[in-house]
């Protein structure tokens, strides 16, 4: 392997503390996989008023107590706690900073929870993140060989370690990768939450951190960081052109040279239906049948009788446009008239939740879930044949790997990570792993529900093909490889 490199992984959310989607995920699995192959990795994350001190074991450390932190002229303290994510092969040290002006209050990480919206001052929150996590690192008297940067929460960082740090000789040979999860979410703030970081006002420009008039983190971390990753091959060719570049694509094209595309993995130990503590019910790809009786207990959780000829077909995702919700909302009354139950999980607020419960309300084989339940998720990939991910765009996606370790095939729509995922299933060569379609419309979906379903009434076909997606190797080994060799190397 490449020599061992040290690293900072710095996120605005890292399961089990906090998790809105799969970049808290990614922040926990990919680290232990780094650890595991000899990496000294350790993550860097807001310490949010929800996440319980004494559930989470977060312990205070001494010399990392009261930093003192400059934003918009004032200064005010970030307390750094401690604490680990673990699986039973590596352990990875978790810094939470915590502040009782900017985290403490809030009950949510981005958004108010009661509200659904964004917190007014996310601005200041996350400059103030943004420093203490390079602060942090100073009262270590650590020198990281890497900053890893996610999402636009972060993107400051590769411009305060070159304009505010880059003259001095602690972080000399640091360097700073910035992986995009999601170019959807940029952090766009006014010009008066610029003159809040400190930074020179010279850099306030179309060709710096500025973007139609605003300050745009996303677009500082991809023009300031030495590497730019993003979460899948396919996504890092669409961000390049208008249809998904959310208005950065002249911006990613520029940088081109330096971004490269990584397919997300899955942690493995976590995502396994023979180990799985959230599911009563066991199972592998050899016993099969036990998958039955999680149908059974999803089917009883949320009101339908579990019939080994009638398929299940889950769908969890945050209730958001980026997901296809629409094509599902649109589809409904054609749902409805299939020989199969639909299980639908996700948190959300607006429109959207709004339609598809008054929708699904006069379906009997449409059950709607809303609110974030890791346990029901769990069951639902144990319990169900399919998993739906009808996404405008996605730049990974998770769901369709926990799904193949779980022999619950994907169905899904061609773009971004889901391309480089899944491929198309051929029964008569016995290749691929889901059913896909491309145009994004309900006739579309429907066409490739139906394919699928159609999959499930050959028993032999179907149970040939969970095992063949079970036996897919969906884990962070190949990517920890490529970060670890390609993008941490010198
Ligand atoms: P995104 O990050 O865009 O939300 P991903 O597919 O990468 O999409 O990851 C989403 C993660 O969040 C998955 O692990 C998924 O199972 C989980 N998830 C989403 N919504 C819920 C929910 N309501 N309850 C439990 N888990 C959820
Ligand atoms: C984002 C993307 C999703 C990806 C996740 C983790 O939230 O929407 O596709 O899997 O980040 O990288």
């Amino acid at each position: 392997m490449a020599s061992s490199r040290s690293i900072l992984f710095v996120t605005g959310e890292v399961a089990p503390f906090v998790k809105t989607g799969g970049l808290a995920d990614v922040s926990a699995a990919l680290p232990l996989a780094l650890v595991e192959m000899g990496h000294d990795v350790r993550i860097i994350a807001p310490k949010y008023g929800n996440i319980s001190e004494r559930r989470n074991r977060i312990h205070e450390i001494k010399r990392l107590k009261d930093i003192p932190i400059e934003v918009n002229g004032k200064e005010s303290m970030a307390t750094v706690k401690s604490s680990q994510v673990v699986n039973t092969k590596s352990k990875v040290q978790v810094y939470l900073v915590t502040s009782d002006v900017y985290f403490e209050p809030n009950k949510g990480a981005y958004v108010n929870p009661k509200t659904g919206k964004e917190f007014p001052n996310n601005d200041e929150r996350f400059i103030f993140f943004q420093k203490a996590a390079i602060e942090t690192c100073f009262r270590l008297g650590w020198k990281p060989d890497i900053i890893h940067c996610n999402d636009w929460q972060t993107g400051l960082i590769p411009v305060m370690l070159k304009e505010l740090y880059g003259d001095d000789d602690f972080f000399k040979g640091t360097k700073s990768v910035f992986t995009v999860h999601n170019l959807g979410y940029q952090g766009e703030f006014p010009k008066a939450s610029f003159d809040k970081t400190g930074l020179d006002s010279s850099l306030f420009t179309a060709k710096g951190v500025a973007h139609n008039k605003n300050l745009n983190m996303m677009k500082a971390g991809l023009l300031f960081a030495d590497e730019v990753t993003t979460v899948s091959p396919t996504y890092a060719t669409e961000i390049t052109k208008k249809e998904n570049g959310a208005g950065l694509e002249s911006v990613v094209r520029k940088i081109k040279g330096k971004l490269t595309g990584i397919l997300n993995g899955v942690d493995t130990e976590e995502w396994n239906p023979s180990v799985d503590k959230l599911i009563d019910e066991k199972y592998d790809a050899d016993s099969l049948e036990d998958k039955y009786d999680n149908k059974k207990a999803l089917g009883k959780k949320v009101g339908f009788k579990a019939n080994e000829e009638r398929p299940v077909v889950c769908m969890i995702a945050r209730m958001v446009d980026q997901k296809g919700y629409d094509l599902i909302i649109e589809s409904l009354p054609e749902l409805g008239k299939l020989d199969a139950e639909f299980v639908i999980l996700g948190e959300g607020t607006g429109p959207i939740v709004k339609k598809l419960e008054k929708g699904a309300k006069k379906l009997d084989n449409v059950h709607v879930t809303i609110g974030y339940d890791e346990k029901s998720a769990h069951l639902m990939f144990a319990g169900s044949d399919f998993v739906l991910m009808p996404s405008k765009y996605e730049p990974s996606g998770l769901n369709q790997m926990y799904g193949m370790a779980y022999g619950t095939v994907p169905i899904v729509r061609a773009t971004g990570g889901l391309i480089d995922s899944v491929s198309q299933v051929d029964v008569a060569k016995g290749t691929g792993e889901g059913v896909l379609f491309k145009p994004y419309t309900s006739a579309a979906m429907l066409k490739a529900v139906n394919q699928a379903l159609s999959l499930y009434e050959d028993e032999e076909t179907f149970e040939d093909l969970q095992k063949r997606i079970m036996a897919v190797d969906v884990s962070w080994s190949n990517a920890a490889t490529t970060y670890s060799e390609d993008i941490y190397a010198d």
